[in-house]
């Protein structure tokens, strides 16, 4: 492999703010199976698979169900989570991000997607990024979830970047783990309370100085 960089970015949280629509959606599931979830909750299903954060909602509400009541439930909160995202635009990009893209792309730094959903190909699409992506790895392409380091491997690979050279953009703390087991540099987008295991967090992107991106990508 090569000694040169590569970026990584998850998609929910980090390039558009589909986290709250997944909240709302698995608020709404839990509501109807007779309990609630709140915020507070929901950072642990941040970076979570579908199926993981169905089992761990369940959990919390102590519902056992069926396989096919399961199956049942996570396709009845998709479609849900689908009617959320069926309009977004290149206007949801969220501030920030597609100035720290284009900086990459003309400095030939290679990007890639590392997310845990399976929905983040449409929502690339939607969005009008999916181009503009290197390399792209979702919740169809791996076995193990964050905080597994297996979707940020497979990006460094498929980016031909040793995993040590790249950097991480992540929300959640499932990702940042991920991003520091991989060896990464982990940035949190959120908040430093939440994120604390990061190596840098900014609340968001209009925080960052491309002086540090400069930094972080030619070091
Ligand atoms: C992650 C989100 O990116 O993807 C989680 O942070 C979500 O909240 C997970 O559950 C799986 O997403 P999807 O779109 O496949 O249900
Ligand atoms: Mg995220």
């Amino acid at each position: 492999m090569s000694n040169s960089k590569g970026v990584i970015f998850d998609l929910d949280g980090v390039i558009v703010d589909t986290a709250k629509f997944h909240f709302l959606a698995w608020r709404k599931l839990a509501n109807d199976l007779g309990f609630d979830i709140t915020e507070t909750q929901n950072e642990e299903l941040k970076g979570v698979s579908r199926v993981k954060s169905l089992e761990i909602i369940l959990g919390w509400g102590g519902v056992t169900l069926t396989e096919d009541e399961f199956m049942e439930q996570m396709a009845m909160k998709n479609d849900n989570y689908l009617s959320y995202i069926s309009g977004m635009t290149k206007s949801d990009i969220l501030p920030g991000v597609s100035e720290i893209i284009d900086f990459l792309k003309e400095n030939d730094i290679p990007i890639a997607l590392g997310s845990a959903s399976k929905n983040a190909r449409n929502i690339l699409e939607k969005v009008g990024l999916y181009q503009s992506f290197d390399a792209i790895v979702d919740g169809n392409d791996v076995s193990k979830a964050k905080p597994n380091p297996e979707v940020f491997l497979i990006a460094a690979d498929q980016l031909n970047v040793d995993p040590e050279n790249c950097v991480v953009f992540e929300d959640s703390v499932a990702g940042i783990q991920a991003a520091n087991l991989a060896k990464m540099t982990s940035i949190g987008i959120g908040e430093e309370a939440v994120l604390n295991e990061a190596d840098h967090v900014y609340t968001d992107f209009t925080e960052i100085e491309i002086d540090f991106i400069k930094k972080l990508v030619t070091k």
